[in-house]
């Protein structure tokens, strides 16, 4: 049973939300995004992310990173630009802030990345998108969810979301407490699952009805982090990048699932599909 205020993302919700290219552009029409993550043995996470950000269209794609990651962005993707923020870990969130910033995929929660990230939002109030380690360190300490800058986008998982606002006996009492904690401090919730829900500030809450099992690897929401971000800098509005960010991950999926099956697919082969997906929006 939904109520008045519960939505399914359907194709008809995302054909409207979805914009074609304007010809008569240049890459300052896209934004510019930074994605801000990494850490020794994890910039997997940070490349896998601005990978899928330089595939969903964004203009200019920085990664603020650790030195340690300098090598493998830039041979893995000539396309992103690097800012070092650290040497095997992030310790100084410094960049273009003119910029729509992702922070958290492989950030790791070293005690020097958890002070600088925390000074950072402390004068940071544009809207961004906070995943996987940033929400970790917020978790630290309820009072560091007051940080977040309002209509910001953060995207947990089941037990990041419990990290961060306590455990829920099923997930009705986890959907009403995310509309709570949305509302309270006026963000946007994606919570991850089998399917996704949307959450916005004013209570409503989407459902998302594409993707597989195949998601279920390391790197999957790495991606979506990737796409929601790209989508922000390109003028979507925040809800508007929240639905077809989600709704865009889960069909790339499928079409990744429909060649290398469920099972063998990586995320990798999920951000090839991408221009698939864009092929059926445009
Ligand atoms: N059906 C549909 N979608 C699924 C399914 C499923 N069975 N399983 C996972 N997904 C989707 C989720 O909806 C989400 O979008 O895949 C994505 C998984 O995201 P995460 O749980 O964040 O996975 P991951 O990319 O591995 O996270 C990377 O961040 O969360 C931290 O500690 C985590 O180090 C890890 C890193
Ligand atoms: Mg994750």
């Amino acid at each position: 049973e939904t109520e008045a205020q519960d939505f399914v993302i359907d194709e008809e919700l995302i054909k409207n939300i979805f914009r074609v290219r304007n010809e008569f552009s240049h890459k300052g029409t896209y934004g510019k995004i930074t994605i801000a993550g990494g850490s020794y043995g994890k910039m997997g996470a940070a490349v896998l992310s601005a990978r899928s950000a330089l595939r969903t269209g964004a203009g200019l794609t920085f990664v603020l990173a650790p030195k340690c990651g300098y090598e493998i962005l830039q041979t893995s993707d000539p396309e992103a630009m690097f800012m070092e923020g650290g040497i095997d870990y992030i310790d100084n969130f410094e960049f273009d802030e003119t910029s729509v910033c992702g922070i958290g995929p492989g950030l790791g929660t070293h005690k020097k990345t958890s002070e600088s990230l925390l000074k950072f939002l402390k004068n940071y109030s544009k809207p961004l998108i906070l995943d996987a380690d940033a929400l970790n360190i917020i978790a630290e300490n309820p009072d560091h969810l007051l940080l977040i800058p309002q209509n910001s986008i953060i995207t947990p998982h089941p037990k990041e979301f419990e990290r961060l606002f306590g455990k829920t006996e099923n997930s009705f009492e986890r959907t009403l407490l995310a509309k709570n904690k949305a509302h309270e401090l006026q963000i946007y919730i994606v919570l991850k699952d089998h399917h996704t829900q949307v959450i916005t500030p004013e209570g409503k809450v989407f459902y998302n009805i594409t993707g597989n099992s195949g998601l279920a690897k390391g790197g999957s929401g790495d991606i979506l982090t990737g796409i929601i971000t790209s989508l922000l800098a390109q003028q979507y509005s925040e809800e508007e990048a929240a639905l077809l960010g989600v709704w865009f991950h889960g069909k790339a999926a499928e079409f990744a699932s429909e060649k290398y099956s469920k099972e063998s697919m990586l995320p990798t082969d999920v951000i090839a599909e991408f221009g698939n997906v864009f092929a059926e929006l445009n």
